[in-house]
């Protein structure tokens, strides 16, 4: 793993990652839906702000700690969830976990993974869950009642996959063949996985994701895999879930995937106790907003009343800074720890969340805000 310890950079992250993945695995990762605008433009909407640094002041001691969902963070970041993160490398969720927990981040872990949130939870990481109602609500019973044993802090109900988007990469690729059981269908796919044997080897090797444990069907067991397509098909997440998974769960939840003021405010009123503005890192609905550029109408609909997070495009420490400038408690990282996790597994992960943090850290001191409760508005301007 002495690679990923020498990346500099999220960049260079992605490129190992890329060398090491099959095209159909590092293009699920990498790619966004359609013409991939929105993902671009997560990115760029970054770059659409600049500092303004105050300098001559004795910066003094750190302090990037924050309160999300009730929950004390030394570091106003969170892994966000991922599906299908065994993939990337066998160190899979674990991987993450075990990275998050060293790196003394949070970690928002998905349905749709291959290992059972009681062995996340077991390396120690400060554990929140990511719901798709898969199964439908009585397998969503018997998953918070797990959740609440396991000790996870609390939930993230993500409400933007109304269906799949559209990942034309993904087509080409043939992910879902791949994926499914048809032997014939697979076959024209199998060349591009089969030019990377270490990763099949380390696949093989891996716990293989067949199911998912975290999804327990009333009768039939474990959401097997090739299902979680059709049934993702079915399990959009609507306000009525909202209540009833409100009635369920004493702990916090977020709602995840709002890019309006007025979504956020229902997910207020509806019981939520933060909102993560999203536009699941342009893999939904191409064309939406850049989330940093949606976050001031959601701080502004309900900053007062909810804790409100974003995710989108964070690539650099100096991106967390801006997130929170513009009114974030905390921030989602999607694609750069998981760029991480499948340069190196866990120590990919890890090499990403150092990167972050001290980015992060040395953005505050050079602009003169030693805190995250510092950042505000006036540290930044608008670029023409
Ligand atoms: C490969 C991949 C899988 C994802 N899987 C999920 C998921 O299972 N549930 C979910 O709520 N969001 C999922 N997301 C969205 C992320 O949680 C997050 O919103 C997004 O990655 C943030 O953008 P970024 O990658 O630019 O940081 C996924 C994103 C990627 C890249």
């Amino acid at each position: 793993m002495g690679d990923v310890a020498r990346a500099v950079n999220i960049a260079e992250l992605r490129r190992m990652a890329r060398a090491r993945l099959p095209r159909v695995v590092f293009d699920y990762l990498d790619g966004g839906a359609e013409d991939e605008r929105t993902l671009r433009d997560n990115v760029a909407a970054f770059r659409r702000w600049q500092f303004r640094p105050r300098h001559g002041e004795a910066t003094g001691a750190f302090d990037l700690s924050t309160k999300v969902m009730g929950q004390n963070l030394a570091w106003p970041m969170l892994a966000a969830p991922i599906g299908y993160s065994g993939l990337m490398h066998r160190d899979g969720e674990r991987g993450m976990g075990r990275a998050a927990a060293k790196a003394d981040i949070a970690y928002v872990m998905s349905t749709i993974s291959g290992t059972a949130m009681e062995e996340v939870a077991a390396t120690g990481v400060p554990l929140f869950l990511q719901i798709y109602l898969l199964g439908g609500r009585e397998a969503g019973e018997a998953t918070l009642a797990r959740a609440r044993e396991a000790g996870v802090k609390g939930l993230f109900l993500t409400v933007d996959t109304a269906v799949a988007g559209l990942r034309e990469r993904d087509l080409r690729n043939g992910l879902v063949q791949l994926m499914g059981r048809d032997i014939a269908a697979k076959l024209p796919y199998l060349p591009d996985v089969l030019a990377h044997p270490r990763w099949v080897f380390d696949y093989l090797m891996g716990a293989r994701m067949t199911h998912l444990p975290n999804v327990i069907v009333p009768g039939k067991g474990p959401l097997p895999l090739t299902d979680v397509a059709s049934a993702l098909a079915r399990s959009l997440v609507t306000w009525e879930d909202l209540a009833w998974i409100r009635a369920q769960w004493k702990g916090p939840i977020a709602v995840k995937g709002v890019l309006t003021g007025e979504d956020a405010r229902r997910a207020v009123d509806g019981g939520a106790d933060a909102v993560v503005v999203s536009n699941h890192g342009g893999r939904q609905l191409d064309g939406v907003a850049a989330s940093l550029d949606a976050l001031p109408e959601i701080v502004q609909a309900v900053g007062r009343d909810c804790d409100v997070l974003m995710d989108g495009g964070i690539r650099r420490g100096g991106d967390i800074a801006k997130a929170l400038a513009l009114g974030a408690c905390a921030v989602l990282v999607g694609r750069a720890g998981a760029y991480g996790l499948a340069a190196g597994g866990e120590a990919g992960a890890r090499r990403a969340f150092a990167i972050l943090g001290a980015d992060l850290m040395r953005t505050l001191a050079l602009l003169g805000r030693p805190s995250a409760a510092l950042l505000d508005g006036s540290c930044l301007q608008r670029r023409d």
